[in-house]
């Protein structure tokens, strides 16, 4: 049987009706790779096996939203239940308090719950929230960091040098962004306290929130410093503006997610995915004072809010099973597993001469195609030729039977074993060793 990257494969023929009526053949642009992307039909716990048959450890996982693998059976039980009795109403439902009280449970901050349908509309909705509560138009938020598809959330996502400038430039994502987008994004140097501080003092009667990753992905899961988390949590204070913690994919690093493991106290947080157990979510929690900016009791609320599918019941069905089989043994587990995984990947670059490194936290990391000490958005930059490293390496993964993301990211899942980390770094091993020997 044809596999990929074969041209008869299963996959080849599907991205070939894709093209006719999807842009680009595909609808998300993460699973694309030369020539063509592989297919899924169907996943089982840590594996996804493909429209050819081929089975991969998936180190993806819809993108760290799938904390227990693929079709956990406690999660796809309840679903089908809940499924049978009704998907969605405009009614309120009973497992939309369960997940709430679940959430609620799990770290100081968390008073209450407003739900919606993504990790972007979280973002977004926190952000409308922080201009409701101050009357402040500007946000800010750390140069490179990815917090979804708002646009204001979007600025200096992928700055370069070209124009990034001294003090970070609030540089537009996608062609067309308003200057009144840019003009109210204020772009600071993660984990740079001094001039963080400096750059947020100027701006400060503007400001309605400071919005930051706790470990941004897009930074290698560099960690947020004690003295920036200090800083921040004191100026916030100081000028009227909220703190908001972005933890739609940290929240996977403790039970109460990397507030408590770090010790950093947000007004408001975001979360999606794994609260969602692999369906459509994204929730805006944080203390009452200000989640009442949603309360519809006494007339029309700061932040009207709604959906059509917010909080729908399937999605809050899997998100109560998942979050209640995810305690913090499992969590400690994924994360030596994953501190294996980046020594034994960073022992083969190093034997090999792979000019490359692995940078992780909790249960998840990123591959590099260059060996510069990583501390900001900056220091971890590649130019095109390291990225085509890291493209490169992946690709060859993908014939090898594992997933990871084109640009080098990888998230752990519960059902995940010693043999399938050890089996992974032996493949990079013999990977990066080949490439070695082609080059000499
Ligand atoms: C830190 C962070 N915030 C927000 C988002 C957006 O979430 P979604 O893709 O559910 O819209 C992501 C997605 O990867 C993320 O990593």
């Amino acid at each position: 049987m044809a596999s990929w990257p074969d041209p008869t494969s299963r996959s080849k023929e599907l991205y070939d009706r894709g093209l006719k009526v999807l842009p680009g053949g595909i609808t998300r642009t993460m699973p694309w790779q030369e020539p063509f992307p592989v297919y899924a039909a169907r996943g089982e716990g840590a594996y996804v096996i493909d429209v050819d048959g081929t089975r991969r450890l998936d180190l993806l996982n819809n993108f760290a939203s799938l904390i227990h693998g693929h079709a956990h059976p406690e999660v796809v039980q309840a679903v089908r239940r809940q499924v049978g009795n009704g998907s969605a109403f405009t009614l309120p439902t009973e497992p939309e308090v369960a997940l709430a009280e679940t959430i609620c449970g799990r770290a100081a901050s968390f008073e209450q719950v407003r739900f919606c349908n993504s990790g972007s509309e979280a973002v977004m909705s926190a952000i409308k929230a922080a201009r409701a509560i101050t009357g402040r138009p500007k946000i800010v938020k750390a140069e490179g960091a990815y917090h979804g598809s708002y646009d204001y959330a979007e600025v200096s996502l992928d700055s370069s040098p070209a124009n990034w400038g001294g003090d970070p430039n609030s540089v537009g994502y996608s062609k067309g962004v308003p200057k009144g987008v840019t003009n109210d994004v204020v772009v600071i140097p993660f984990n740079d306290v001094e001039a963080a501080e400096r750059i947020i003092r100027a701006n400060a009667a503007d400001i309605a929130a400071v919005l930051l990753d706790a470990a941004p992905s897009y930074l290698g899961f560099v960690q947020m410093s004690r003295p920036f988390i200090d800083m921040v949590e004191r100026v916030t204070r100081e000028i009227g503006a909220l703190f908001i913690l972005d933890e739609v994919i940290t929240f996977r690093s403790h039970v109460g997610g990397a507030q408590t493991l770090l010790g950093i106290n947000p007004d408001l947080t975001t979360l999606a995915k794994i609260i969602g157990g692999g369906f459509p979510v994204g929730a805006v929690v944080g203390r009452r004072e200000f989640m009442r900016v949603y309360d519809h009791r006494e007339g029309k609320p700061g932040l009207p809010w709604s959906g059509t599918f917010t909080a729908n019941p399937v999605s809050m069905t899997a998100g109560k099973v998942t979050l209640d089989l995810l305690d913090q043994a499992a969590i400690d587990r994924m994360a030596r597993l994953n501190e294996r995984l980046v020594a034994g990947l960073n022992e083969a670059f190093a034997r090999s001469g792979f000019p490359g490194q692995v940078t992780g936290f909790a249960s998840s990391f990123k591959v590099y195609g260059h060996t510069r000490p990583i501390t900001d958005y900056r220091s971890g930059f590649s130019t095109p030729q390291e990225a085509d490293r890291v493209a490169a390496l992946q690709r060859a993964l993908t014939v090898e039977g594992f997933h990871i993301a084109r640009n080098g990211k990888g998230f752990l899942s519960t059902p995940m074993t010693e043999a399938d980390i050890d089996g992974f770094v032996n493949v990079v091993s013999g990977i990066v060793d080949a490439e070695l020997r082609r080059n000499v």
